[in-house]
């Protein structure tokens, strides 16, 4: 069976470059591999009273998401120089309840865009320190920074084939970080 990748979007907004790499990725991806994009548009913000036992709707889809998937990518633009809240309240949620989150032990990729030319490094680099924080294994290398995304992907396609060639790395770095874990358990 195909392996099951979760795209999350850190951009809530219609027009999102963020989410458009999301597409773009799942578009360019072989059969092999099944993508799905979350949207974090109806994800509350992280309520410790409700951890538990009583999540909100949107937490608990994206929670169980999560926890569908063998993998994630975490797709995100940069907010003044930091990943945005509607990011790091997804991992939040997903870090949660303590050493039994959704991405505990799970594979992440992390991606970051910018329509300027430093491709959301800053956000790059507070992203994966954060997922470690959640105990998900974020694939080491490459780090997918995408400068100038607005001339990368149009129309929910890769139009610049260095970009596609990029991300499609990652995403199989991301796959070999998932088989790993399925030999490991065998
Ligand atoms: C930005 N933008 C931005 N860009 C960047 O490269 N570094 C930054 O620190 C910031 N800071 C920032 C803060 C806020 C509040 C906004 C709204 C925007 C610009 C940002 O990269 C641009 O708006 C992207 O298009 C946002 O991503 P999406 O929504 O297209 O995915």
């Amino acid at each position: 069976s195909p392996v099951k990748l979760l795209g999350i979007s850190g951009s809530l907004r219609a027009g999102s470059f963020s989410t458009a790499v999301l597409e773009a990725l799942s578009a360019a991806l072989g059969s092999n591999v099944q993508m799905s994009v979350f949207r974090l548009n109806d994800v509350a913000l992280y309520n410790q009273d409700e951890d538990n036992e009583h999540p909100p709707a949107g937490a608990a889809a994206l929670r169980a998401a999560i926890a569908a998937a063998d993998g994630v990518i975490l797709a995100s633009p940069e907010y003044n120089y930091g990943t945005t809240g509607a990011m790091k309240n997804a991992i939040d949620w997903g870090s949660r309840p303590y050493a039994r989150g959704a991405l505990l032990g799970k594979p992440a990729l992390v991606i970051t865009s910018s329509p300027g030319s430093t491709g959301g490094i800053r956000a790059q680099a507070q992203l994966r320190e954060t997922l470690s924080a959640a105990g998900a294994r974020v694939v080491p290398y490459p780090h997918l920074a995408i400068p100038g995304v607005a001339e990368k992907v149009k129309d929910g396609v890769f139009v610049d084939d260095k970009t596609r060639e990029f991300v499609l790395g990652g995403v199989n770095a991301l796959l070999a970080e998932i088989a790993l874990i399925a030999t490991k358990a065998a």
